[in-house]
């Protein structure tokens, strides 16, 4: 492990290389050399709960926006929550993700129960929250209820995009806030952001980058954007492939010790999305451990991969696929690099 020089690109390089798919080598040697670097040949592996598809929010792209009444609403209850996190501890996970819409049925309270209970049945593990916005005080209490990371996407931080692809109820400020509310708490935190959303250009991408340098995030989530059929941008072309996993070159090489995924989406986009993901520098994976009766109901966009195979199953394809790719699987907390610290 050494130290590695954050890129501090100017916007006309990052223009060129967003903008040209024939840099998509030249970014990913460069990218995966840093993260061998700090990360060796290291894979960090988090399960996924999606414990809920109710939300109160309606944002454009996402197939499980409130005014989609094409889908089945379900919650997980605080058993079946359980029953994952014991079957992923059982397969080798040290971090579960609990994600869901902004779902207010449960009160902050209950996030705190949910998190105690994980925590004190396997006190080696870190537990991450993907619940959306709330306010200071509800994630001051998640963090103390045992919490470790939370993550939020900023989804656009160009406030004309923002907009775009969000209702007006929603806003702009308030979720840039929230990231750094959690930061100021002491969660680790991921923002990120979907590539080629609709709208988007490529100087929102750049506002993008810029603000995750005010930021210093701990975890940067991005993803193709992907159209889901009962949203009203149903007709909005996919993101590009090419133009993601460049992005994730770029994160990697302006965030030498960011945990970066090779998110669903990308392994949803291409068959070897994920793989190519760690390639261009992504070092997280995160499958899913929800019940697989649940799967298809958390459909945020279309043809999402994985929806049919248990959590045992993902778990070997991952592991198959992960060492064929030349990568290992790391079976402890994975937690940022201590390294983080001379960046700032
Ligand atoms: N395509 C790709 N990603 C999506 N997300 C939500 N809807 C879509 C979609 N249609 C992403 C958002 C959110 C994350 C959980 O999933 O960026 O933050
Ligand atoms: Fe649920 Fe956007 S639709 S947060």
């Amino acid at each position: 492990m050494g130290f590695v020089k954050a890129e501090n690109f100017t916007d006309q390089e990052l223009l060129n290389f967003i903008k040209d798919d024939s840099y998509n080598e030249y970014l990913a040697k460069k990218a995966d050399k840093v993260r061998q670097e700090i990360y060796g040949k290291d894979v960090y592996v988090r399960g996924l709960i999606e414990f809920t598809n109710f939300c109160k929010n309606d944002c454009y792209y996402c197939g499980i926006r409130k005014s989609n009444s094409n889908i089945e609403r379900y919650r997980l209850s605080f058993d079946e929550i359980l029953m994952c996190a014991k079957i992923g501890y059982k397969l080798g996970y040290r971090t579960f993700v609990l994600q869901g819409g902004e779902d207010l049925s449960y009160k902050d309270e209950d996030i705190c129960k949910i998190v105690e209970e994980i925590k004190k049945i396997h006190p080696d593990c870190a537990i991450t929250l993907s619940i959306g916005e709330r306010s200071k005080k509800s994630y001051k209490k998640f963090f103390e209820a045992g919490a470790d990371r939370f993550l939020l996407r900023e989804e656009s931080s160009s406030k004309d995009h923002y907009y775009k692809i969000h209702p007006k109820e929603m806003s702009f400020e308030n979720r840039r806030k929230a990231l750094f509310d959690l930061k100021e708490i002491g969660f680790q935190v991921g923002g990120g952001f979907m590539v080629d959303s609709p709208y988007q250009t490529d100087e929102d991408l750049i506002s993008d980058l810029r603000f995750l340098q005010k930021l210093k995030p701990d975890m940067i989530g991005i993803g193709p954007y992907l159209s889901q059929h009962d949203t009203p941008f149903k007709n909005m072309k996919n993101g590009s492939y090419k133009k993601t996993l460049r992005l994730i070159s770029i994160l990697r090489l302006m965030f030498p010790y960011c945990l970066i995924p090779a998110t669903t989406a990308l392994g949803t986009i291409n068959p070897f999305g994920r793989e190519e993901g760690l390639k261009a520098g992504a070092n997280v994976l995160m499958p899913n451990l929800s019940p697989t009766s649940y799967r298809e109901l958390y459909s945020l966009y279309d043809n999402k991969i994985c929806t049919g195979d248990e959590a045992a199953e993902c778990r070997n394809c991952l592991e198959l696929r992960i060492k064929k790719a030349g990568y290992n699987i790391v079976t402890h907390r994975g937690d940022v690099s201590f390294y983080k610290k001379m960046y700032e």
